[in-house]
């Protein structure tokens, strides 16, 4: 089976049009990220645009007003995400002639910035090839392939990142990356997968026995 092909091809039927989709600026893409880390797509959009509009560019964000900028993200909560935002963006004026590092290792260095975002930035704007692995990656990975390591324990985190850059698309990672985060909210979601029309269902492992409530395992560490 090859995963990724067929990951891209679903994605290329099913994609949501996100608004930080449509865009290879890597200043809006961690704008989005930040957001999504605690924040539901639908809920994140209107703050999305209202951000961007606000603060346009990573010298407009540094130079924000901390007042405006707890305007701006009233409602999201978990106000630390803004304040490290700015702060962040502080450091790439201060320390990268505020120029958003293009590599996962540089990215990783600013403030706020996790590997799930430095992933997501990375591939989305620059074309690296780095997995993008958060719960949706776990729990496709873990059913698909039949992985039974605890997604909480530290050997599972490692293997499914293991697993997850050998099966990238070396020619599209940031499409790979978009691709799995739809298939994960539409498809193979965590209750009630769509497993009839899913484009894995022959090979899975979770599907093909009946594991599907079972996979990913947490919790035994
Ligand atoms: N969650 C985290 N990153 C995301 C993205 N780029 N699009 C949709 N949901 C996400």
């Amino acid at each position: 089976m090859d995963f990724s092909n067929k990951l891209l091809k679903w994605y290329g039927s099913n994609a949501r049009d996100l608004p930080w989709r449509n865009t290879s600026n890597p200043y809006f893409i961690w704008i989005s990220e930040v957001i999504l880390q605690q924040t539901r797509v639908n809920q994140g959009i209107p703050y999305y645009y209202r951000f961007i509009e606000e603060f346009p560019t990573v010298q407009a964000l540094a130079d924000a007003p901390i007042d405006k900028l707890m305007k701006v993200w009233q409602g999201l909560g978990y106000y630390s995400r803004a304040r490290n935002l700015k702060e962040g963006a502080i450091q790439i004026v201060n320390e990268f002639h505020g120029q958003i590092p293009n590599t996962f290792d540089e990215l990783l260095k600013i403030k706020g910035i996790g590997p799930y975002s430095a992933a997501a930035i990375a591939s989305f704007a620059f074309g690296r090839v780095v997995p993008a692995v958060d719960g949706n990656v776990y729990r496709i990975l873990a059913r698909v392939f039949g992985v039974f390591t605890p997604i909480d324990s530290s050997k599972g985190k490692k293997e499914f990142f293991e697993l997850a850059k050998e099966l990238i698309s070396k020619k599209e990672p940031g499409r790979f990356n978009q691709a799995i985060i739809d298939f994960g909210a539409l498809q193979c979601t965590p209750k009630s997968p769509l497993c009839i029309d899913c484009p894995f269902n022959e090979y899975c492992y979770a599907y093909q026995n009946n594991l599907i409530s079972s996979l990913p395992v947490k919790g035994i560490k």
